[in-house]
């Protein structure tokens, strides 16, 4: 019999229980709790990867009772879990979860903390900091003094880690004195989804594009990371940050690395981390000068998003009403490689642009001779289009011969829909990040080194930008950003996907 399944969709395959786990969740009443994490673990309560014996504590501040907490949970899992949450499995999940009010700062908080954790040898203990990053070392030094920190500990820590490599470099210090490098899951949560991971697949699960994944075969590279919406609730925090160390900082060079790095000898958090260190020190620096030459700044101005108005960013609640923050960025980034040398890499992030996508695009070299004649003869390239965001599918663009007598050669598109392929509900990031963060494996988050090599080269380019006078350059929402932006690449030759 064939077990050849072309066409057959592949089923995700139902979990098995994991093991027993207590989480505690500092900012459990925070932004990220409500709106991902308590979502995301109810998710794999239901799927019946938590069980019971597992235990969800979530502190803050506020004097709310476990009764009052779980009805806030119950509204939120409600709410972003829509459809799929499900009332018959709620108590069972509620029964999971506990409050404690507790000042981060306070000493006295944490013996209390200690007696409600008790000891549970051989449970993994999680202690998910969701704060804002200046808390870190209060938590950190007060879970130290009670000693709750064990060595099956596990520290999770949420972006942003630092503004700068000298404050990355205090936080990973305070963390580091508490827990060993091997406890500590500094989360960047773009290498929790699915489609991102699938970039490992492709490039290391298929012997075909190796070859052809260099210098010589491929022409230029380009990561665009769309968004439509703007800085939501959060114009305080993104007005002191912008897109640079919210984006480009983690997410994208994250991406830039699975891209570019060289195969790892195993899938071992080592082996990868590895090679993505490798390709964050092999970048070329951008400094200066340089940096107004290789970089592109924007931010928004009132406009039009999909069909609605959008504001302008000096308008939202938070901005400054002078700020000089941007919210766009595109830049040329290169790889001084033995694989990549030459071969220019194109990274553009921005809020309040055209189309919320998340798309890589590698474009290959031409024919070196073209045996045909008419419009279409050698100057298409082939072109690999990655789409990550908002579906995820993978095109390749070849050239056929359009039916007729003349030998006329014609565009197509050779396309996988992998949410067609693969039917069942894929991870969403947080449910894979906690999930690995419980079963102790590394893979998915970024280890120290990455960090600061990450803020090393964001760094010089930031202090370009505060050193020139002209600003970020203005773009009506709902554009694909300053004009700059097109004319960055074409200054080579090429030209954003969107505009092909
Ligand atoms: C976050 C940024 O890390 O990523 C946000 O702080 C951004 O500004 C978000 O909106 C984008 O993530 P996603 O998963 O919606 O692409």
């Amino acid at each position: 019999m064939s077990t050849d399944a072309r066409s057959t969709p592949t089923s995700h395959s139902t979990p098995r229980p994991g093991p027993p786990f207590d989480l505690v969740l500092f900012g459990g009443t925070g932004d990220l709790a409500m709106r991902k994490l308590l979502p995301a673990l109810m998710r794999r309560y239901m799927d019946g990867w938590i069980t019971p014996g597992s235990r969800v504590l979530a502190l803050a501040r506020t004097r709310h009772t476990t009764e009052a907490y779980r009805a806030l949970a119950q509204a939120a899992c409600r709410q972003h879990l829509g459809a799929d949450f499900r009332e018959d499995r709620w108590d069972g999940f509620a029964a999971l979860l506990s409050y404690a009010p507790l000042d981060a700062t306070a000493s006295a908080d944490y013996a209390g903390l200690a007696t409600l954790l008790g000891a549970r040898p051989g449970v993994p203990r999680l202690f998910f900091l969701s704060t804002a990053p200046d808390l870190f070392a209060a938590i950190c030094r007060e879970l130290a003094a009670a000693g709750i920190v064990t060595p099956e500990s596990r520290i999770m820590l949420e972006k942003p880690l630092g503004e700068d490599a000298a404050s990355a470099r205090r936080i990973n210090e305070t963390v580091g004195a508490i827990a060993g490098e091997r406890q500590i899951y500094r989360i960047d949560h773009y290498l929790g989804k699915e489609t991102v991971q699938n970039l490992l697949a492709l490039r290391f699960g298929n012997a075909l594009f190796e070859p052809l994944w260099r210098r010589g075969q491929v022409r230029h590279v380009q990561i665009t990371v769309a968004e439509q919406l703007g800085v939501e609730s959060r114009g305080e925090f993104y007005d002191r940050t912008g897109a640079l160390r919210d984006m480009v900082q983690n997410h994208l060079l994250q991406l830039l690395c699975i891209l570019a790095m060289e195969p790892p000898a195993t899938s071992a958090a080592d082996a990868v981390r590895d090679e993505k260190l490798k390709v964050l020190r092999a970048l070329r620096p951008i400094g200066d000068a340089e940096a107004l030459i290789k970089t592109v700044r924007g931010q928004y101005r009132p406009g039009v998003v999909g069909a609605s108005r959008a504001g302008g960013y000096l308008e939202e609640p938070g901005v400054a009403g002078d700020s000089r923050t941007e919210t766009f960025v595109a830049l040329k980034a290169e790889i001084d490689t033995w694989r990549w040398a030459g071969v220019p890499f194109y990274l553009r992030t921005g809020k309040r642009l055209h189309e919320h996508v998340a798309e890589i695009v590698v474009t290959f070299e031409q024919v070196p001779h073209s045996i045909f004649e008419g419009p279409f003869s050698s100057q298409l390239p082939n072109r690999l289009v990655i789409r990550l965001q908002p579906d995820e599918c993978i095109t390749l663009r070849i050239l056929a011969k359009s039916p007729g007598e003349a030998m006329r050669l014609k565009p197509v598109d050779l396309a996988l829909d992998l949410g067609e392929s693969f039917k069942g509900r894929p991870l969403e990031a947080y449910e894979r990040l906690l999930g690995d963060a419980i079963l102790g494996n590394l893979t998915l988050f970024m280890r120290r080194d990455e960090v600061d090599a990450a803020w090393n080269w964001i760094d010089p380019i930031r202090a370009a930008w505060d050193a020139d006078e002209q600003g970020p350059r203005p773009y009506a929402a709902g554009s694909w950003g300053p004009a700059a932006s097109s004319a960055l690449i074409a200054r080579d030759g090429f030209a954003w996907y969107d505009e092909l």
